[in-house]
């Protein structure tokens, strides 16, 4: 039973990226690990100070999570405002944490480049932040994708720091959790690259049908294969990673076959890409829609979770005050 944790920061609502890159995942991770899955609330407002939709979009990512198949009784869901021990220790550790390896952060320079306007000290101790959710439950593994491994690179350091410092071994340094072979990268529709609500390319999971088919109907392509056999450009290489995560083996088999006889028609792949896509995301589209409307369920879900992830946190905090000397008169 390993200690998992991973947060995600509540901007909207889930796509097909999120699923086969990270949710998947999580349902059969629940099922070995101490999980923690949470919605880092404080996170977004580093760039976000005001935003319209906080309350909203947190009560939408839990519920797709429960839609997804995460349950609460095995994992621990919750939102990570919902537990106080975590700015205690994200105070705590900010101590340790030293100006010039916030400054030199990637993803703190990035936001310096395009928000100018806003570089606040969240922002800059981001990384920090991060690292308590990670260390508050004494974590070993972080599922996370290229994108947040200098944050764990920068979490190990602040663990290690702190046990140096206080010359103990209380917090174990946390790696990536590796998904290996099974992590499928979900492509954009829209030529190249990734998934992603910031890129304008995601689909959904409650995407309405009628929406999916115009997305779907809208991919990228090219004029076809002339030569038998030749190899698939990346638009269309897109096209057939997206079938093989949605559609059954036949049908993948079936406009491969087509691609490799020249005999594809675009129009047909999509047709049938569009009606695979709803059809997969049916179940999830209904169970959330049912889950929103039960309002007694998602607050006892979330208290729940809060108890949970308190339990641990709190312990974490009683440690961490006896390890610096923080003591009542
Ligand atoms: N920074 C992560 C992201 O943007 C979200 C996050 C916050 C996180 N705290 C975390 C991920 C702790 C893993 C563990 O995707």
């Amino acid at each position: 039973m390993e200690i998992v944790v991973s947060g995600i920061r509540p901007t909207g609502n889930l796509h097909l990226g999120n699923y086969f890159g990270a949710l998947k995942n999580f349902v059969q991770m629940q099922e070995q690990n101490n999980c923690y899955f949470f919605i880092a609330d404080y996170h977004s407002l580093t760039t976000h100070p005001k935003s319209e939709n906080l309350h909203e979009n947190v009560k939408n990512v839990l519920v797709q999570y429960l839609a997804a198949g995460l349950d609460p009784e095995k994992s621990t869901l919750y939102v990570q405002s919902d537990v106080p021990e975590i700015p205690e220790l994200y105070l705590l550790l900010n101590m340790i944490a030293y100006l010039g390896e916030l400054e030199r952060c990637t993803s703190f320079k990035d936001k310096v480049r395009k928000h100018s306007n806003n570089v606040n000290a969240g922002l800059l101790t981001y990384p920090t932040l991060m690292a308590v959710d990670i260390l508050i439950h004494r974590a070993a593994k972080v599922p996370v994708g290229k994108d947040q491994q200098q944050h764990l690179e920068m979490t190990r350091d602040f663990a290690a720091r702190f046990n140096r410092l206080y010359n103990v071994d209380y917090f174990p340094l946390p790696t990536a959790f590796n998904f290996g072979e099974e992590l499928v990268k979900i492509p954009g529709l829209d030529g190249s690259g990734k998934m992603g609500k910031s890129e304008g390319n995601a689909i959904y999971l409650t995407e309405d049908p009628a929406s999916i088919r115009k997305k779907v109907m809208k991919a990228l392509t090219d004029s076809g294969p002339t030569e038998p056999n030749s190899e698939k450009p990346e638009v269309i290489q897109n096209l057939f990673t997206m079938l093989s995560v949605v559609s059954s083996l036949d049908t993948y088999q079936f406009f491969d076959d087509a691609y490799n006889n020249c005999s594809i028609r675009y129009g047909d792949l999509k047709k049938q890409l569009a009606e695979d896509i709803i059809a997969f995301t049916a179940p999830f589209r209904e169970k959330a829609a049912e889950l929103l409307k039960d309002e007694q369920y998602i607050s006892r879900a979330a208290r729940l979770g809060a108890e949970k992830a308190r339990a641990s946190a709190a312990q974490t905090i009683k440690n961490a005050r006896e390890i610096i000397g923080i003591k009542h008169l």
